[in-house]
């Protein structure tokens, strides 16, 4: 079924680059006029939304969430209908989740259980494809997945031994194989062996609740794999993108190789920007495992860092890691915080509480915030022009912002079906009144009308030849990078 066209009028339009006061025309899912024009050329039976006193923006894009994803021992409970579904209601249109095959599995049969399972999604999404293991195999799937399927971006866990962690071997081919394929590599930066052998001193300390979980992944263990990865990127020629970049180490790590010139890029959670990491310490072992993810919170000191790299253009985008786990699955971890389910939400909240903490305190301007919550991911991952932009020609994923507007965040009006809010009492101001995705409104005032199968898979094409060059280049330095 077809939407009517939809003409938003009287808001600011806000693009990375600008903001201007126009008319929006949406029709048949796109853009289709801005401007003066977006009213003469509205056809017989526009619906007409007043967006006086708000921004609208391009919707969101959330470029790490792990719908339903089965998971040290679980599956997490948002499945792609409500994960999503919650993403609209806060401004989100767009994610980009995971598919993360076992050791072993061809990633094709792994990308097509997620393709499948993903087909009741209410948003569009995308799909990173994880390397969690090295063959021949997995080198021609890299090839399908990259030319046939959309898939532009590899993602590499260097956590989670005797799981999904890979080895620098892997690593190492993997973003060779990248680099000829004209996708991105990123990276879970986390040295797994160190986290294994801390998770034991730790327990050996008779430290068994979730306080031993920061403890075990200290900022200096992102910071190694961090910088490792970045020198295997260097040294290959290869851009690279460091997904939940969380403390000093890490962003400090990226700063420096980008002022030596690479193509690095960092990602930071909603939940890293305000969250420290005290919530460990709760002496109720269920408000503190809920808390339990990777990389952990972080003494509040990062945050700042990380505030300044996305102010910067340092750091790039903002994610929230949406991977929920309810009470009874993080008690698994009631003996050992080793065996709790890593991971917490944030899909629903990210765009408030990042315009909230970032512009509602001058941190960022409003293009600042679009750059970091869509348009920066959409250049990154090759959805501009499509996706994180108001243009004409672009999908009508938008969403009308009341920058007034005024929420408390809790568990008991989220959409996600977890039971808990990482953001539980916070207060935000600013806010999605109206989100479209496609030119469908399925969110007005409070009203979600999301359905399932509305979302598209959006395929993201190979990058282009500057892959090659920027590896040609490298092997031209190569003397020169021994020299010094
Ligand atoms: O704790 C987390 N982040 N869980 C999801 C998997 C991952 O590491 O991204
Ligand atoms: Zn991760
Ligand atoms: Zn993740």
């Amino acid at each position: 079924m077809t939407s009517p066209a939809i003409l938003i009028r009287g808001g600011t339009v806000v693009n990375t680059d600008r903001e201007f006061k126009a008319d929006v025309l949406c029709v048949d899912g796109q853009v289709a006029a801005i401007g003066a024009a977006a009213v003469t050329q509205a056809p017989a039976g526009t619906q007409t939304i007043d967006a006086s006193g708000q921004y609208v923006l391009p919707g969101g894009i959330d470029p790490h969430t792990h719908m339903q994803l089965p998971f040290m021992g679980t599956v997490a409970a948002d499945d792609f209908f409500s994960g999503t579904a919650a993403g609209l209601a806060g401004g989100t249109t767009s994610i980009i989740d995971f598919v993360i095959p076992d050791p072993q599995q061809p990633l094709m049969d792994a990308f097509r259980m997620w393709r499948g399972w993903a087909e009741k999604s209410a948003a569009d999404y995308g799909f990173h494809v994880a390397v969690t293991w090295w063959s021949e195999g997995v080198h021609a799937d890299m090839g399908r997945l990259v030319q046939q399927e959309g898939v532009n971006s590899f993602k590499h866990f260097m956590a989670y031994k005797n799981a999904i962690m890979c080895d620098d071997e892997t690593l190492v081919n993997s973003f060779k194989r990248a680099l000829e394929l004209g996708a991105m590599p990123t990276v879970h930066a986390e040295n797994g062996e160190l986290v294994y052998l801390l998770q034991q001193e730790v327990l050996k300390m008779g430290i068994t609740g979730p306080e031993g979980h920061p403890l075990s992944r200290p900022p200096m263990v992102e910071g190694e794999a961090a910088n490792r990865a970045i020198a295997i990127a260097d040294v290959l020629g290869v851009p690279i993108y460091i997904v939940h970049v969380s403390c000093i180490e890490a962003a400090e790590a990226i700063a420096r190789a980008r002022a030596r010139g690479q193509r690095v890029y960092g990602e930071v959670l909603a939940g890293h920007l305000v969250i420290d990491d005290s919530v460990y310490r709760h002496p109720d072992f269920a408000t503190a495992a809920a808390y339990v993810m990777s990389p952990p919170f972080r003494p509040k000191g990062h945050q700042e860092m990380l505030w300044r790299g996305l102010q910067s253009g340092q750091l790039h985008t903002t994610a929230t890691d949406h991977c929920v786990f309810c009470a009874p699955q993080k008690a698994a971890g009631k003996d050992s915080f080793t065996q709790i389910p890593n991971g917490c939400g944030g899909v629903e909240e990210r765009m408030s509480v990042i315009w909230d903490a970032g512009v509602g305190t001058g941190r960022l301007t409003p293009s600042e915030f679009v750059a970091i919550t869509s348009g920066n991911c959409a250049r990154i991952f090759n959805l501009a022009g499509r996706k994180g932009v108001i243009a004409e020609g672009a999908d009508a994923d938008i969403v009308l912002w009341d920058p007034a507007a005024t929420k408390t965040l809790s568990v008991k009006t989220q959409r996600s079906k977890v039971d808990f809010n990482i953001f539980e009492g916070r207060q935000v101001k600013g806010l999605a009144t109206h989100t479209l995705s496609r030119g469908t409104l399925v969110y007005a005032n409070g009203d979600l009308r999301a359905t399932p199968g509305h979302g598209q898979y959006v395929k993201r094409p190979a990058f282009g030849p500057q892959f090659e060059a920027a590896a040609l280049r490298t092997a031209a330095h190569a003397p020169t990078a021994v020299a010094r």
